[in-house]
């Protein structure tokens, strides 16, 4: 019988040392992630959380290693495509004058049903689409910039301190829709709060002076 099997995507010997670094910021990380349950990668600040995800999603070029997805080595431009990054300042990124506006960046033609389906989605029902983003809460911005990734589809979802400045019921709220979103695609958590995320996340890693290693 054959066995269905679901795309991996997998980082081999991956390595990131800029110039202006001392030392490497990340150093040979090793990471098999599978779609079905939540990973995480947890670290201090400055452990290079956030170098990670900008390798995995394209906007940075590991100085070695590889990144592989369903087997195949992926471009920085093929993994942009792949995946949908959720900033972990996202004000520091939005674009559109309005919640609509951001929403309908790349879908012209994106319905008002469907627009108000997502923010329901990211628990925003009750923002209005004609708020400037900049305008919404700091837990708000992060939630809007995960609709605007729903709305991408990605297969790989990564999510950059999510929990940050939620409150309890917000953050419970998230954790059921990762949950949720994690059963369909791949969702990669980095956070400092790992136990926000326990009951979703399968896979755990430290990230430690730029050494990435499973936790039990
Ligand atoms: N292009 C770069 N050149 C030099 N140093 C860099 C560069 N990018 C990141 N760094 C350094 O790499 C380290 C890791 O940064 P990163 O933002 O990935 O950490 P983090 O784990 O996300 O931290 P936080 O929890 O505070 O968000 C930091 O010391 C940072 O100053
Ligand atoms: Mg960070």
């Amino acid at each position: 019988m054959q066995r269905w099997t679901r795309p991996l995507l997998e980082l081999e010997g991956v390595g990131y040392h800029p110039a202006a670094a001392e030392r490497p910021i990340l150093d040979a990380v090793n990471l098999c992630l599978e779609p079905g349950q939540a990973a995480l990668v947890v670290g201090r600040s400055g452990s290079g959380k956030t170098t990670l995800l900008e390798l995995i999603a394209g906007l940075a070029t590991p100085d070695g290693g590889q990144i592989r997805w369903d087997g195949q080595v992926l471009s920085s431009r093929e993994r942009r495509w792949l995946c949908g990054l959720v900033f972990q300042f996202p004000e520091r990124h939005f674009i559109g004058l309005t919640v609509a506006q951001e929403l309908k960046l790349g879908h012209r033609r994106l319905d008002s049903e469907r627009m108000e389906q997502v923010m329901a989605t990211v628990g925003l029902a009750g923002v209005s689409l004609q708020q400037a983003p900049e305008r919404l809460s700091g837990g708000q911005q992060r939630r809007l910039a995960l609709a605007v990734q729903l709305l991408r589809d990605p297969k790989v979802l990564l999510l950059d301190e999510p929990s940050a400045g939620l409150d309890w019921s917000v953050r419970q709220e998230l954790v059921g829709l990762v949950g949720r979103l994690a059963a369909e695609r791949l969702v990669l958590i980095v956070t400092h709060e790992p136990e926000v995320f326990a009951a979703v996340a399968a896979k755990r890693w430290q990230l430690q002076q730029g050494v990435c290693s499973p936790l039990p």
